[in-house]
């Protein structure tokens, strides 16, 4: 039997700690039979490790507060690749230079001399080119006009968002007409969307294969250096986009050369 000193001693809470904790180096600070240099290389290791682990965490949370896109796919076992996402822009840009062309082109007016009458028309422009399914009402002013009968309304939109339309040949996203406007996807189904009022395939990038250990990443420059907010739609590749898929409004961007980068 061991025998007990006769001074009922304190107990060491730190040291116990130390001694159970799980944490891996932590019974070493304990240990009295080691020399004080390796327990404070020891209690040094776990103050950088948990500096680490702290701040990969928070490297996280950033991530995802700044970037919050991440694309899941349910796996399914023996599901050895899988298409990348179908993404839809929508950007809400018009180009201004272009609309005292596309008055006179389409109604005859000189925009310098009726400058009244060039201003409704810029309105109607920028209401069409800003339609959406929920904002229909814009159009209420214009209902009794008939000089608005009649106007190709594409050729406007084209027009009016013509710097941000992806020239690409061959084409990485194709224009479609949805419910929030004119928007460029990356969709296989751009028949059904075809702005040119045929039931026509638009070129577009071909389907991705993700495999399922790889990163698929993708970065697109739609905007041609513009800088403008822009909608992201993101949706099963041979869908199409519906505005509640995934909305993510990428704000205006400070930099030159605005570029949505994805990682999933
Ligand atoms: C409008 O177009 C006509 C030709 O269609 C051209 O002669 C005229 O100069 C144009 N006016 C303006 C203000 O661009
Ligand atoms: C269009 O005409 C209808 C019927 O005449 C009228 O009730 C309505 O207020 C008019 N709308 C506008 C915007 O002038």
């Amino acid at each position: 039997m061991e025998s007990k000193g006769s001074r009922p001693k304190q107990p060491d809470w730190l040291a116990e700690v130390c001694q159970e904790s799980s944490i891996h180096g932590m019974p070493y600070i304990a240990r009295k039979d080691l020399h004080w240099t390796e327990r404070i290389l020891w209690a040094l290791i776990i103050l950088g490790s948990a500096y680490y682990a702290i701040s990969s965490c928070l490297n996280q949370w950033y991530r995802f507060r700044d970037n919050p896109l991440v694309y899941e796919y349910e796996y399914l076992f023996g599901l050895r690749i899988f298409p990348f996402v179908g993404i839809t822009l929508c950007p809400t840009y018009h180009d201004e230079t272009v609309i005292p062309r596309l008055i006179n082109e389409t109604w005859g007016l000189d925009a310098s001399k009726d400058k009244e009458k060039a201003a409704y028309y810029r309105k109607f422009l920028l209401a069409i080119n800003a339609l959406r399914y929920s904002t229909l009402e814009t159009l209420e002013p214009f209902e009794n006009d008939t000089t608005l009968d009649n106007v190709n309304y594409l050729n406007i939109l084209l027009t009016l968002q013509k710097k941000i339309i992806s020239v690409k040949n061959p084409a990485e996203l194709a224009p479609i007409i949805t419910e929030v406007g004119l928007c460029q996807t990356s969709s296989q189904l751009t028949r059904y969307g075809n702005p040119y009022g045929k039931l026509e395939t638009l070129d577009v990038e071909p389907m991705k294969q993700c495999g399922y250990f790889s990163n698929c990443i993708t970065s697109l420059k739609p905007l041609n250096s513009i800088v403008a907010p822009i909608y992201m739609y993101v949706h099963d590749v041979e869908e199409m986009m519906l505005p509640t898929t995934c909305e993510l409004p990428i704000g205006m961007r400070k930099t030159s050369n605005p570029m949505i980068s994805m990682l999933c």
